[in-house]
């Protein structure tokens, strides 16, 4: 089965074709181009919907011919087109939808109308060896949940963020301290040069019941103190971004550890405890999950940083295992800003 995938729904435009060998059933990804538009949104400190939507109208037909042409392949030989349909920001999300259907339609090729969410929420299936059912927490620039992912389409949600998503605490943090855009990885290499222990930072949520999590009054208490330094210096900016991220740590892991429990029955050791999602791409983060796994009869599993932030290699695959699963769309299908991951077709399992 070989698939071509279309990401498009934020600041990303990337194309990529991935297969599955028929014997064995191995994932192998033929090509992944990604074009990153930071520097476009750069000057205004956040992803310009407009800009970022016109940016894929300009580049993705490009990115697409690129990635059939390092995948050796032309369009006949696809199984599949699989592109992002939500959610996501809405201009790109069409562009992008739009032009996996036109592909889908020349070529007489089914079409995949993906979730993002269930992109990166498979992923690792695409670069290790995890059956179902696992746990995962997905964190991302929009997103901050726990999840049981039982199958394609089958998603029971354990917790999600009450406020900001966990990537957005991140960019905000960085943009409060002028550490740039994306926040996530200038913080993360701010922290490196940083004493965590100079600053207690409130760990929302900790120790509550339920899998859910708070960040906004992390961010509130970031500027607080940020604002207090009468002449911030860069050892002061370090200690903060380390302190931030020690919190954030603190949170993701003390949060995990209580679905860890929850979902114990479901699964004999190793159980997969899932990370995806671009923020799981900070090492930090990825040290302390799997110190907390190896506590609690876990086995992290990460895709590689470059899989964790959006890219079209977890668009095509989650496209292959919905079509492995029987579960291709039409052509009518609708782009959307807004879509929940168990609002997926049948998502409807008890649990
Ligand atoms: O998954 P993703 O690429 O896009 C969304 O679906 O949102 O995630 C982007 C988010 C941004 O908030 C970015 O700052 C964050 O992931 N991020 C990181 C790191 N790399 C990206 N956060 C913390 N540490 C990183 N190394
Ligand atoms: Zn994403």
């Amino acid at each position: 089965m070989i698939i071509l995938g279309i990401e498009s729904s934020c600041d990303e435009s990337a194309a990529a074709v991935v297969a599955r060998e028929d014997v064995g059933g191995r994932p192998r990804i033929l090509s992944n181009v990604v074009l990153s538009q930071t520097s476009a949104h750069r000057p205004y400190g956040g992803v310009v919907p407009e800009i970022a939507a016109r940016a894929h109208i300009e580049h993705l037909d490009g990115l697409v011919a690129r990635a059939m042409d390092e995948a050796g392949l032309d369009y006949a030989q696809l199984d599949g087109v699989a592109a992002t349909a939500g959610p996501g920001l809405i201009g790109g999300v069409i562009v992008g939808l739009m032009t996996g259907k036109g592909i889908a339609l020349t070529h007489k090729k089914p079409l995949l109308a993906v979730n993002h969410l269930e992109g990166h929420a498979l992923s690792a299936r695409l670069t290790n060896d995890v059956g179902f059912p696992y746990l995962l927490l997905l964190i991302s620039g929009g997103h901050c949940q726990l999840l049981i992912v039982k199958g394609p389409g089958h998603y029971h949600c354990l917790g999600r963020t009450l406020d900001d998503a966990v990537g957005e605490a991140f960019d905000k943090t960085a943009k409060l301290m002028d550490l740039g855009f994306p926040g996530g990885p200038a913080i993360e290499a701010a922290a490196r040069s940083g004493r965590a222990a100079r600053f207690d930072f409130p760990r929302p949520l900790k120790g509550r019941a339920g899998c859910d999590f708070s960040f906004s009054g992390l961010k509130t208490a970031v500027r607080q103190t940020y604002d207090a330094l009468p002449d911030p210096r860069p050892q002061d900016v370090a200690d903060i971004a380390a302190s931030f991220q020690a919190a954030v740590c603190d949170v993701l892991v003390e949060r995990s550890a209580r679905a860890m429990k929850r979902f114990r029955q479901e699964a004999s050791p190793p159980r997969p405890f899932v990370a995806a999602g671009g923020v799981a791409a900070n090492d930090e983060i990825r040290t302390r999950l799997s110190a907390a796994c190896a506590e609690h009869g876990f086995e992290l599993i990460a895709p590689p940083a470059s899989l964790c932030t959006d890219n079209a290699a977890m668009i095509a695959w989650a496209g292959l295992e919905r079509l492995h699963a029987g579960l291709p769309d039409d052509l009518n299908a609708a782009p959307r800003a807004r879509w929940p991951l168990e609002d997926l077709g049948n998502a409807a399992s008890p649990h």
